[in-house]
C-alpha cells in the first residue's frame, strides 16, 4: 500500500492543544477525557482491538482502538505505522493488565477520535526502542537520519541531562559571583596545540580569523579588565585527529579567577562537580578529590590520566632484575631505561596461544613496545612458568619480580623493558588493555566516580620532531616559582602551576595559574622559540595588557561533552551531542563541509588548490563515523 493511500493527514485539525503528554497519565487520571499528540511507536492487534503506543519526549502511552467505540477508527488504527504523527481524544481507563515497566503502565486511553497530523514514509531504520530490530541500524545511517535517531528515548535522555547540566552550572557560578561573558568566535588564533579552523575575511583580502581553540587569551584579558570572576559555556574548535572522546567542535565550561590559587580553583571545581552530580543524577560526590603529582601518575599508572577504579599498579623492577645476564634487559638498563611489571589477577592459567597473541597484537602492534615477558602463576598454586628461558633470565630474578608486584597463585605477571619514561606509558596502556579485557573496568553510569587532580605537570615537553620545547598546557601557564632558576639551564625540569581534573581515566578538565608579568611571558615565548617580533605580532595585545597592572590570575576549562558522556554512561561523545561529526569531521545529516559557489570564493579572495570538480560531496555512507 502506498503511503498516500494508507492514511491522509487532516487539513484542518480541531483537537486544539494536548491536555497531557504521553508520559503523564497515572491511575488517578482514570475517567478523564484527554487529548494526546505524538508519534506512533508501535501497533499491535489483539483480541479484536488495536493497540497503539503513542510516543513523545515524555514517554509512551498505550492507546486502545475498539470497534465497539468506533469501527471506522479501529480500521484507521490498523493502517497506522511507526512514525506517523497523530492527535487522539479519548478516555483514560485503568488497565486490566498493568505494565510495571512503563510509568504510564497503569492506564490506557480508549480513543474516541483521531486526527492524522502527518503520514510517515517507511523510515530507513526502526526508531522504536521496544522493537528488537531498533538497534541494528549502522552508525552512518543513524547519523544521516539524525532526527529519527534523536527520537529514541536513549539519546533524548542524554540531551535532557545535558540541558540540566547547563542549568546546574549556571546556578552554581551565579551563586559564586561569576560573570558570564561571551568572547568572540571570530578571533585571532590562540594556541592550544591543535590546528585552527580558519575563516577568510572578505573585507581584508588575504587575512583570516581563527575560530577559538579556547577563549584562553580573552579570559585572561577579562581578568586584567577587572571582571574578577568569569565563566562561559562556550564552543571550541580544534582541527585535530578525532577519537571517541574528541570532537572538532566541543563545549567547555571555561572559568577564570583573579588572585586565584590552586587551592581556590580545586575547591571551586569540587563544589561545582558535587552540585552537577546531585542536580543531574541525584548522586552525592565526596570532596575533596585525591591529588597526585604528574611524575607519580606516570610512575604508578603510566598515564597522566590514571583510572583509579582498579589496581594493577606499575612496579619499577629494574633493581630486581639488574645483573640477570639477560642481554636485552642489561643493555636497556645500561642506557638508563627501566624494566616494569604489573600483576593481572585471575589470569595465571592463560594458555600459550593467547599469550603469544597478546605479545604480537597488543604489546608490539598496538602499544609499540619491544616485546612481552611474563610469569604465569597457576591457580592451583603450582610452580610458575615464564616466557623467557631460565638460562637467560634466571628464575630467582623472575621470583624477585613476582615478589615486587605481590604476585599470588592465579596471577599473571607482565613485564616490559625499554627507555624511560616511555616504557611506563606503554605499561600504562597494557594495564588499561588488561583491565578492560578482564572486566576490571566498570561500564555504565553507576560509578564508582574516581576523581583525581593531577598536579605539578612539567612546564615544557621536548619535541624530537621540531627539535624544540613545546608548552605542555599552553604558553600562558606560570612556571612553579621554586623552579624559576632552572628555566635557563634545565627547562625540561621546570614544573608548571598546572593541573588536570581526571575522572575514571578521562581528562575532564585542565587549567593553570597564569603568567601575569610581561617579562616572564616574554621569557616563556623565548623558551618556546617564538621570536620577539613573532610574539609581538601574535600576542602583542596580551603583552601590552600585562604592562598596565595585570593581577595574578588563573583558571580552568572543563570538557562539558565529556562530563555528560561520563554522567550518562555513553561510550562516545557522539551520543551526547545533538549533531556530532564523524571521525572524518563531516556532519552526515546536512552534509558539511561542502563546496561553495566560485563567486563566494572570489568574494573572499580565496582560491582552492583542490579541483572543485573532483571534490566528492556525495558522501557515500562508507565512512567510519567513530
Ligand atoms: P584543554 O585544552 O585542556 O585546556 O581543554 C580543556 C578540556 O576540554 C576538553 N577537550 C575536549 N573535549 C572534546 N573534544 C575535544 N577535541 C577536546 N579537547 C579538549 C577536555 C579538556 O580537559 N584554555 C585551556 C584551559 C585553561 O587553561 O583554563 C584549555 O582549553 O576535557
Amino acid at each position: 500500500m502506498s503511503d498516500a493511500a494508507r492514511l491522509s493527514p487532516i487539513d484542518a485539525p480541531t483537537h486544539g492543544d494536548r491536555t497531557d503528554t504521553a508520559g503523564a497519565l497515572r491511575e488517578s487520571d482514570a475517567g478523564r477525557e484527554v487529548v494526546l499528540k505524538g508519534w506512533v511507536d508501535a501497533t499491535r492487534d489483539f483480541g479484536g482491538l488495536t493497540f497503539v503506543d503513542l510516543r513523545d519526549r515524555y514517554g509512551i502511552t498505550q492507546l486502545v482502538f475498539s470497534p465497539e467505540i468506533d469501527a471506522g477508527l479501529a480500521a484507521l488504527a490498523e493502517r497506522m505505522r511507526g512514525e506517523d504523527v497523530i492527535s487522539v481524544r479519548g478516555e483514560v481507563r485503568e488497565r486490566e493488565r498493568k505494565n510495571p515497566d512503563l510509568p504510564t503502565g497503569d492506564v490506557e486511553v480508549y480513543v474516541s477520535d483521531v486526527e492524522v497530523l502527518a503520514v510517515a514514509d517507511t523510515p530507513p531504520f526502526v526508531v522504536s526502542e521496544n522493537d528488537p530490530k531498533s538497534t541494528k541500524a549502522g552508525d552512518e545511517l543513524r547519523l544521516k537520519y539524525r532526527y529519527l535517531d534523536l527520537r529514541k528515548p536513549g539519546l533524548q535522555k542524554n540531551l535532557l541531562l545535558r540541558s540540566k547540566l547547563y542549568q546546574s552550572v549556571r546556578r552554581y557560578f551565579d551563586a559564586h559571583d561569576f560573570v558570564e561573558v561571551e568572547t568572540p568566535v571570530l578571533m585571532k588564533s590562540t594556541p592550544e596545540g591543535a590546528r585552527d579552523y580558519l575563516v577568510p575575511s572578505r573585507v581584508h583580502p588575504g587575512q583570516f580569523y581563527a575560530l577559538p581553540q579556547s577563549p584562553q587569551t580573552y579570559k585572561q584579558i577579562l581578568m586584567m579588565a577587572g571582571l574578577d570572576r568569569y565563566v562561559q559555556i562556550t564552543k571550541c574548535f580544534r582541527d585535530e585527529d578525532l577519537r571517541a572522546d574528541r570532537q572538532p567542535e566541543f563545549t567547555q565550561i571555561d572559568v577564570e579567577m583573579t588572585f586565584a590559587t590552586e587551592e581556590g580553583i580545586y575547591a571551586l571545581v569540587e563544589g561545582l562537580i558535587a552540585d552537577v552530580w546531585r542536580d543531574t543524577r541525584g548522586i552525592e560526590i565526596e570532596t575533596p578529590f585525591q591529588r597526585m603529582p604528574h611524575a607519580e601518575a606516570i610512575r604508578r599508572f603510566g598515564s597522566d590520566k590514571p583510572d583509579l577504579r582498579f589496581g594493577m599498579e606499575i612496579a619499577d623492577v629494574s633493581d630486581a632484575v639488574r645483573g640477570s645476564g639477560f642481554k636485552v634487559f642489561e643493555s636497556i638498563l645500561d642506557d638508563g631505561g627501566a624494566v616494569v611489571a604489573i600483576r593481572v589477577p585471575g589470569e595465571g592459567d592463560r594458555g600459550r596461544k593467547p599469550m603469544d597473541k597478546l605479545d604480537k597484537d597488543v604489546v608490539r602492534k598496538q602499544i609499540g613496545a619491544g616485546g612481552l615477558f611474563y610469569a604465569k602463576l597457576p591457580s592451583d598454586g603450582g610452580d610458575f612458568g615464564q616466557s623467557v628461558k631460565d638460562e637467560v633470565f634466571g628464575r630467582d630474578k623472575m621470583q624477585a619480580v613476582i615478589d615486587a608486584v605481590g604476585g599470588q597463585a592465579g596471577d599473571l605477571v607482565l613485564v616490559l623493558a625499554g627507555p624511560a619514561p616511555k616504557v611506563f606509558e606503554q605499561m600504562g596502556a597494557l594495564r588499561l588493555h588488561m583491565a578492560r579485557e578482564t572486566g576490571a573496568v566498570p561500564t555504565g553510569a553507576d560509578g564508582p566516580w574516581e576523581f583525581l587532580w593531577v598536579t605539578d605537570f612539567p612546564l615544557l615537553e621536548w619535541s624530537e620532531d621540531d627539535g624544540r620545547f613545546h608548552a605542555m598546557h599552553h604558553p600562558f601557564t606560570s612556571p612553579a616559582p621554586q623552579d624559576l632558576d632552572k628555566l635557563a639551564e634545565a627547562p625540561g625540569e621546570v614544573r608548571a602551576r598546572a593541573y588536570d581534573l581526571v575522572l575514571n581515566g578521562s581528562e575532564i578538565g585542565g587549567g593553570s595559574i597564569r603568567i601575569h608579568r610581561a617579562d616572564v611571558q616574554r621569557r616563556m615565548f623565548d623558551l618556546l622559540g617564538i621570536s620577539d617580533d613573532e610574539a609581538q605580532r601574535r600576542f602583542g595585545f596580551l603583552l601590552d595588557a600585562l604592562r598596565f597592572g595585570a593581577p595574578p590570575h588563573g583558571g580552568i576549562a572543563l570538557g562539558l561533552d565529556r562530563l555528560v558522556m561520563l554522567l550518562t554512561g555513553a561510550t562516545s561523545l557522539r551520543d551526547v551531542i545533538a549533531f556530532p561529526k564523524t571521525q572524518q569531521a563531516t556532519e552526515l545529516m546536512s552534509g558539511a563541509p561542502d563546496v561553495v559557489d566560485p563567486e563566494q570564493l572570489a568574494e573572499l579572495h580565496v582560491a582552492t588548490t583542490a579541483d572543485v570538480q573532483d571534490v566528492d560531496t556525495t558522501r557515500p555512507l562508507s565512512e567510519d563515523p567513530t
